[in-house]
């Protein structure tokens, strides 16, 4: 089952990308709400969000919707570590996507799919998603 978090406040911003500088950020919930190694579901504007937050206290937050069905599972999926890299397996077809990034990284057929991946952090006991 999805921890589905309603935002404090609502925004009509889209999600910034990850490495992007927000123009503002949104906070979605208490980063309690996050249980370590599972995924979570947020609409940030119209864009629904994935948020993981792992044993380390890092988060991460990439696309929901899966691109090789276009469900809204990714949330679902679960959290695994690939050579270190922190990363989701689609809960699906089980494509292994970077947490980090959102790259698949089952790609050997070529293929370059990937998730798109937001900006995201901590501050105090507040999870935010950056907006841009
Ligand atoms: S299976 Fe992931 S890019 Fe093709």
């Amino acid at each position: 089952m999805t921890t589905r978090l309603d935002a404090t406040t609502t925004t009509t911003a889209a999600p910034a990308p990850a490495g992007t500088e927000p123009t503002g950020w949104l906070t979605v919930c208490p980063v309690d709400r996050l249980q370590p190694g599972r995924g979570a579901a947020a609409l940030v504007g119209d864009t629904q969000v994935a948020l993981f937050r792992l044993a380390d206290g890092s988060v991460y937050a990439l696309g929901n919707i899966d691109p090789f069905t276009g469900a809204a599972v990714v949330s679902r999926g679960i959290v695994g570590d690939r050579g270190g890299e922190p990363t989701v397996a689609s809960p699906l077809y089980k494509q292994v996507f970077a947490l980090r990034d959102g790259r698949c990284l089952d790609g050997a057929d070529g293929d370059a799919v990937s998730l798109p991946a937001f900006a995201v952090r901590v501050m105090g006991d507040a999870l935010q998603v950056g907006l841009r």
